[in-house]
């Protein structure tokens, strides 16, 4: 219960996307806020990339903490905010920003949040691994960095428009061992550890249009996509004999994890609201 002598308000966040209806960010964030004992609000606002800078303008004068951002409106919120993190400027895009004395701070925690999602949670090993990545759009951007910070063998990217895994590999290339591949070769260049799915292959139900070699029964499958259900992806790397088959559910609750830590300067425990979310998905 409120207490009604408490006239301090409530400070607001959110996340913002196109559509954002189905977003699981405000349970998360409700979930972390009981946890650590924190008012605040956090609410789903819809918005375009057309329409995100009169948003955050809106939530910043209305006195808006924090946002995250999501898709379609990473990449165009790094154009809107008034400083970027390092991360976020490498990875091209923002899913955290703070507003701050009249300012945007954007930051990514993306890429982060796989990366405690394989190490901690899941105890997957990066160093020193094969990784492929199978995708070359904006969700492996935001992964490329930190995933080379953890030292692995090397990470190829496969992508059916190979030019694009290409250009990703040379802007990513003085960070580590990085290469591009098209989809049909990525099985002679492995065998891998980790295959990961950043494709929007199979969100319309179409069959994941990869080789079946890539899997053996030693790669871990990692989909960065989650669903009630199992995914596409995940139901094929199974079929095809993968040592472990993950959804990115972990990732979720990560970089949510890492956005409040930013905005309250508390670090919620992820595990008991991780458990909670896939046993409601299974
Ligand atoms: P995101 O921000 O989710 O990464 P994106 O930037 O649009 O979205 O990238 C989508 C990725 O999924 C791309 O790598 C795309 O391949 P192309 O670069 O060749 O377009 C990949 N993708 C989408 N649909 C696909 C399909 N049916 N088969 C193979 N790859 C697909």
């Amino acid at each position: 219960m409120s207490d009604p002598g408490d006239t301090t308000a409530i400070d607001r966040y959110g996340v913002v996307g196109d559509p954002v209806a189905h977003s699981r960010s405000p349970v998360i964030h409700k979930l972390f806020a009981l946890q650590t004992d924190q008012r605040m609000q956090y609410d789903l606002l819809r918005a375009s990339p057309q329409e995100l800078e009169d948003t955050l303008r809106r939530f910043q004068r209305e006195g808006g903490k924090g946002l995250n951002i999501t898709v379609p409106n990473k990449a165009e919120a790094v154009r809107l905010v008034d400083h970027l993190t390092e991360r976020a400027s490498t990875a091209g895009a923002v899913n955290t920003i703070s507003f701050r004395d009249g300012e945007m701070w954007g930051d990514n925690t993306d890429g982060s949040g796989l990366v405690r999602d394989l190490l901690d949670n899941l105890r997957i090993g990066i160093g020193g691994s094969d990784i492929l990545i199978l995708g070359a759009g904006g969700a492996t951007r935001g992964i490329i960095a930190p995933l080379l910070e953890q030292g692995p063998a090397r990470i190829m990217i496969a992508n059916r428009t190979v030019s694009k895994a290409q250009a990703l590999a040379e802007h990513f290339s003085a960070l580590g061992p990085v290469e591009a591949c098209r989809f049909v070769d990525a099985p002679q260049a492995g065998p891998w550890h980790l295959v990961i799915n950043a494709t929007s292959a199979g969100l319309h139900g179409e069959k994941p249009p990869f080789p079946a070699e890539i899997i053996d029964r030693k790669t871990v499958a990692y989909d960065l996509s989650y669903g009630l259900n199992p995914t596409p992806f995940s139901l094929w790397a199974n079929m095809h004999g993968a040592a472990r088959s993950l959804m990115g559910w972990g990732m979720l609750v990560e970089q949510a994890a890492e956005s409040f830590r930013i905005w309250r300067g508390v670090a919620p425990d992820t595990a008991p609201i991780l458990n909670q979310l896939e046993i409601s998905a299974s």
